[in-house]
């Protein structure tokens, strides 16, 4: 009999060398060492035996289950790193194969502008200001001094969704909105970029939604200087340290004075040309001192009205707008401001 076990480890650690795969070395467990195996088997005559032959054979008994079981594990490891070597050898990549050609888009000229802009002003501590394109009435006109039937709402043909809403004609309504947030305590600086609407027929340099960017900086003492200085920083950084700028007197209903600002030509320097219409200057935006009527509407103390605000600081400011395209088409030397709003990729590609 314990010829018979010692014959059955030789024979199974024989097989279990020979094994190939895992599903066949966990056939040899079930059957060497499962219940219906050949050492259940033999052990079944123990009984046959003497107490002390017994005591020897279930030691030799278990012996033998032991070296099977740890000539399984070892080879079970064994498999096992040779399926994980297999499947690494099958599924290498090779890094140094070249890789698809990934077409990258640039970014639009308009949006271009912008970041440049709100660059040039996030420097000058101004922050920026978004606003609805869906506004009031009481914040695109009245609250600029532009109350219901006033002649200077026709300088802006609008879009009205009910009685008191429209698609914001221009950026001015963030102005107001955020000079009454601050509930009358300056300093506001701020920068309004956003898209706006007007009833205008397209053609060349005229859109019916367009992009404008708003300036407002409302403090104790600002000045129209301030506005000067600042507008022809801004006029050299986007169009070359050379250039120039001139304020032409104009009328605004939300400033007070109000002036054209003016940029010379990029083109003949100033001589004129066909690009400036021979005058040696373009526009590029509107500008002036906030108007009294706004900054009190608003809820801010103004000299203007000390009669009515006795405490506390009084306030002044300029405002500014710009009409992004312009700028854009300007800059980059476009002759249509269609091409913005087409998606012709022959146009869009020239900019990345
Ligand atoms: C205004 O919209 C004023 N809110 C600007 C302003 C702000 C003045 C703060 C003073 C203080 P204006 O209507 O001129 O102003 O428009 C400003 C710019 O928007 C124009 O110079 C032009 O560049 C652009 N613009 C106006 N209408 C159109 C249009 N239909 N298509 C493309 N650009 C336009």
């Amino acid at each position: 009999m314990l010829e018979q076990l010692k014959e059955l480890a030789v024979e199974a650690e024989g097989k279990i060398k020979r094994v190939r795969t895992l599903s066949g070395l966990n056939n040899l467990r079930v059957e060497y060492l499962g219940k219906k195996g050949p050492i259940q088997e033999v052990m079944k005559n123990m009984k046959d035996l003497s107490p002390d032959e017994r005591k020897a054979a279930g030691q030799i008994s278990n012996d033998v289950k032991r070296t099977i079981s740890e000539a399984i594990t070892a080879k079970k490891e064994e498999l096992e790193l040779a399926e994980i070597n297999k499947q690494l050898a099958e599924e290498t990549i090779d890094v140094t194969l070249p890789s698809k050609k990934t077409i990258l888009g640039g970014m639009h000229p308009l949006n271009a502008v912008i970041a440049d802009i709100e660059d040039f002003f996030i420097g000058m501590g101004y922050t920026i200001a978004v606003g609805t394109e869906v506004e009031e009435d009481h914040y695109n006109f009245e609250l600029l001094n532009l109350p219901q039937d006033h002649p200077a709402r026709d300088m802006q043909d609008s879009f009205y969704i009910d009685d008191h809403h429209l698609l914001r004609t221009h950026t001015s309504p963030i102005q107001v909105r955020t000079l009454e947030a601050a509930k009358g305590q300056g300093p506001v600086k701020i920068l309004c970029p956003g898209k706006t609407y007007r009833r205008d027929d397209d053609d060349a340099t005229h859109s019916h939604q367009f992009m404008q960017i708003e300036g407002l900086h409302v403090d104790q003492s600002v000045t129209i200087a301030d506005l000067k200085g600042i507008l022809e920083a801004l006029a050299k950084h986007l169009f070359g340290p050379e250039r120039e700028i001139r304020l032409r007197p104009s009328f605004f209903p939300f400033t007070e004075p109000s002036v054209e600002v003016d940029v010379s030509c990029s083109e003949c320097g100033g001589d004129g040309c066909s690009l400036c219409k021979q005058t040696g200057w373009l526009e590029i935006l509107g500008a002036g001192m906030v108007h009294p009527n706004v900054l009190k509407m608003s809820g801010f103390n103004t000299p203007e009205f000390d009669e009515y605000y006795l405490e506390g600081p009084m306030y002044q400011g300029f405002a500014f707008g710009m009409g992004v395209e312009r700028i854009a088409m300007l800059k980059y030397g476009i002759e249509d401001i269609r091409h913005f709003y087409t998606n012709d990729m022959r146009f869009l590609k020239q900019f990345k």
